[in-house]
């Protein structure tokens, strides 16, 4: 990295993601000694603060949490000001006093905002490189359907170069989802199976028992396609599907996931039905304690149609995967926390086991697993222990590391690549438009569509109207309790 010094300015410090996530991985960076100690952070935001009462409050905020603490003080030392400020003209021109050399603006935003503030940066002069780099970081979601994403990046590109946009989703800085990349491909093994001829169907589920965790007048307006899928679930789905990149460099990649994308069969805007469901919460038992339903949530408009669930069906119209449906789902307040990308292969032809025990044998699974544990799981058909030709299903686990191995929050690894302007783990913007592109007509069905919502109790396993994408009777949804 370049020698001169790094701002780090933050637009947003006060908000969730600031508080609950960007600062602990950055703290988390300080402690490991990987933030190089040309490092340091502004922050911007509207309400009145002092550093000090705000580094406390924070402090405070994550002992609370239960989070590790230890680099604190030193990482206080890495703070230049806090900077009280608007989406203004007048704001945004005080950040001149506190850039020198390189500067990485994290746009930790409402997604209404990210537009404005990457303009006033610009009118102001922020973006210009001559004294140094100057980066641009926006989070998800980027634009509210294909046509305000479309627009959203117009308006960003006016003024900034590609090169120093980068548009972050968090899951590709998980480890585990990387892992996804490396095991498919550094080994042989899963290669000559992961094809139509071989795969019977793939389940991608990402499940939360967490609600909507003081974030109502958000997730109300987004919804769980919009939150979830259009960007973490798309990406797992990619990387699960796509073909070996010619190299790892940040285009190469890119593209291959893109080709996923526009490969995916269009899904006619008259049988969205048979393609998606989508659900809302009501009053139920998470965890062993009563919570509200979404309608009775705070903040939360009493007629409000937004999904707080979200399943939906693709299938990849190329040599590899035609024919093979992709189900991805997830949903806010369901039984379990899970996330996971699940494969289940054919069963073998022939009926060797005919009048034997062995007769219904339970399909092979492997499936990569980032929640509640994160490991590699197999799971097979073995003989049972005994006289009798009875079948047992074996469950081949590798734990993903090894028990007391700390491994790096996603933050903390893609706020290291965004310092050194490695692109390799945010988003092109084509992939974020063929996104859009595939799940526009679920979106545009769904405006328009006023019957019943289907409903789930808090704490369940979802609606029983997802079986309804399923395409076979041997085909179900994995349970969420494991
Ligand atoms: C965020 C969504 O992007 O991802 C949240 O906005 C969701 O609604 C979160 O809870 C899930 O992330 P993780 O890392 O906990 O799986």
């Amino acid at each position: 990295m370049n020698a001169r010094e790094t701002t780090i300015v933050i637009f947003g410090a006060t908000g969730d993601l600031t508080r609950r996530l960007l600062l602990p991985a950055l703290l988390q960076l300080c402690r490991a000694r990987a933030l190089p100690d040309t490092v340091r952070i502004l922050l911007y935001a509207r309400r009145p603060y002092t550093l000090q009462t705000y580094l406390a409050e924070v402090e405070d905020d994550l002992r609370a949490a239960g989070k590790p603490l230890d680099g604190w003080r030193e990482f206080c030392t890495r703070f230049v000001a806090y900077v009280q400020g608007g989406l203004d003209e007048q704001g945004v021109c005080q950040l001149h006093d506190h850039i020198r050399g390189n500067a990485l603006f994290y746009l930790a935003l409402p997604p209404g905002a990210f537009a404005t503030a990457s303009q006033l940066l610009a009118h102001a002069g922020l973006h210009d490189e001559t004294h140094g780099f100057r980066r641009l970081v926006i989070e998800k979601p980027f634009g509210y359907d294909l046509e305000s994403a479309q627009t959203l990046d117009r308006q960003v590109r006016e003024h900034w170069r590609e090169e120093q946009i980068f548009r972050i989703d968090h899951y590709l800085g998980k480890e585990t989802v990387q892992n996804i990349l490396v095991f498919r491909f550094a080994n042989l093994l899963l290669e000559p199976l992961w094809n139509r001829n071989y795969v019977e169907h793939v389940q991608i589920t990402a499940a939360e028992t967490a609600g909507l965790e003081g974030r109502a007048s958000y997730y109300d307006q987004a919804g769980a396609l919009r939150d979830m899928i259009q960007n973490h679930l798309m990406q797992l789905f990619t990387l699960t599907a796509m073909e070996p990149p010619s190299s790892l460099v940040y285009d190469d990649l890119r593209t291959e996931k893109v080709k996923v994308l526009k490969s995916v069969r269009p899904i006619p805007r008259s049988a969205v039905n048979a393609f998606a469901v989508r659900a809302q919460y009501t009053a139920g038992e998470v965890d062993g304690r009563r919570v509200p339903g979404y309608l009775e949530e705070e903040g939360i408009p009493h007629d409000s149609r937004t999904e707080t669930y979200a399943a939906i069906k693709l299938y990849v119209d190329n040599w590899r995967w035609r024919g093979v449906p992709f189900y991805l789902r997830t949903g806010k307040r369901l039984a379990a926390d899970r996330s996971e990308i699940a494969v289940q292969f054919k069963t073998p032809p022939l009926h060797l086991f005919r009048e034997t025990p062995l007769d219904r044998l339970e399909p092979n699974w492997f499936l990569f697993e980032m929640k509640p544990a994160e490991a590699i799981y197999l799971v097979a058909q073995a003989k049972k222990v005994g006289l009798e030709l009875t079948p047992r299903t074996l469950v081949l686990r590798a734990p993903y590391r090894e028990a007391g191995q700390e491994g790096f929050d996603a933050y903390t690894t893609l706020l290291l690549d965004a310092l050194e302007g490695n692109r390799q783990h945010f988003l092109r913007f084509d992939e974020v438009e063929w996104a859009w592109r595939v799940l526009d007509p679920i979106l545009k069905a769904w405006q328009s569509d006023d019957s019943p919502l289907p409903t789930y109790p808090a704490g369940s396993e979802g609606p029983p109207e997802a079986v309804r994408i399923l395409d076979s009777e041997q085909h179900h949804w994995r349970p969420l309790r494991g």
